[in-house]
């Protein structure tokens, strides 16, 4: 994979940010995503890369664009499997809240996991915590662990969890451990990749949420050097047996491996709106600023790139109002 392309794919989730982020707190989250959605794909197509989404808005005859199976890119250069999240957090963008990103992620084709649109069962950290967390294990031993490793006492562990009440016996093992709680209303793609920064001043994420965001946390924990595992959590018989059919057995602890291989894995990520560790997208009248994070794993180098776009040279961007 070319190394260049990493710097292409930025401008992909920074044009889905823009356009999602004219909907931040009018509480119209399908608009927010459709703007999203529309503003990638458009951009996707001057990519030089033979993409195919693998993760992405849905079957085919479900989503008008960014389905599964679609193609994307110029059709020429690394033939890869792409997964996206135009809108990260419908939720947050429509009530102005916290952490909604523009997110994607590509690998080698055949590389990721065509993770069914289900629950995934997660645990993520940073890199000082690999190889020191078990999904099967306690709450408790998992917190002991990532306080050894990072050398802090478990009071000072912050664990993030999204706030869900299916989530409430892992936030009641978790205030028992003594450890500390970011409870979070949406957005575990960032909720695990916030685990791999310091500065974000979390440790640790537990709890389920979509499968597909957790390929994609994955394969931005891959380019960290973190690690997140996962399980499949099907709700019903049909999910059941839609993930047999695939061949994934739901009793599996999916590792860093199973959910991308190798290392050949890009992942580039523009706040929407403001989070711990992207800024959301702030418009002075006639430019657009954005904060983004890209990432390859082949190389571990990790970048934070600052945009400023034009509205009157690039009114395009503010598609689908
Ligand atoms: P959307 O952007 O599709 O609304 O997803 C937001 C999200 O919070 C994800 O980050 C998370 O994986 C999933 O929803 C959790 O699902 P649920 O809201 O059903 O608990």
């Amino acid at each position: 994979m070319e190394r260049s392309l990493s710097m292409e794919l930025v401008r992909v989730t920074e044009a889905a940010a823009i356009a999602s982020a004219r909907w931040m707190g009018r509480g119209l989250k399908n608009e927010a995503d459709d703007a999203a959605t529309s503003a990638m794909r458009t951009v996707f197509d001057t990519i030089p890369m033979q993409g195919v989404v693998v993760i992405g808005e849905g079957e085919m005859d479900e989503a008008p664009m960014l389905y599964i199976g679609e193609e994307l890119g110029t059709g020429h250069g690394p033939e890869v499997d792409v997964a996206v999240d135009p809108l990260e957090g419908t939720n947050i963008v429509a009530s102005g809240g916290w952490n909604a990103l523009a997110v994607l992620a590509i690998a080698d084709r055949g590389n990721l996991l065509n993770a069914p649109d289900m629950y995934m069962d997660k645990i993520a950290v940073g890199p000082e915590a690999v190889g020191k967390i078990d999904i099967n294990a306690p709450i408790i031993d998992n917190l002991r662990a990532v306080a050894k490793a990072k050398n802090k006492d478990i009071e000072d562990v912050v664990a993030t969890v999204l706030n869900r009440p299916r989530h409430e016996h892992i936030i009641e093992q978790i205030r028992d451990a003594g450890a500390r709680i970011k409870l979070i209303s949406d957005g575990d793609v960032a909720g695990a990749i916030n685990t791999a920064f310091p500065q974000t001043g979390v440790d640790i994420l537990f709890g389920s949420g979509g499968a597909p965001e957790g390929v994609i946390a994955a394969v931005g924990l891959k380019c960290l050097g973190g690690e997140l595992q996962g399980r499949l959590l099907p709700q019903s018989e049909e999910e059941a047996e839609r993930c047999r059919k695939m061949g994934l057995d739901v009793d599996r602890v999916l590792m860093m491996d199973d959910l991308v291989k190798g290392d050949d894995a890009i992942f580039a990520a523009t706040g929407v709106t403001e989070g711990e560790l992207l800024r959301g997208v702030r418009v002075s009248g006639t430019s657009s600023m954005t904060h983004s994070l890209v990432m390859r794993a082949k190389s571990g180098t990790v970048r934070f790139v600052e945009g400023q776009h034009s509205l009157k040279k690039k009114p395009n961007l503010v598609m689908n109002d």
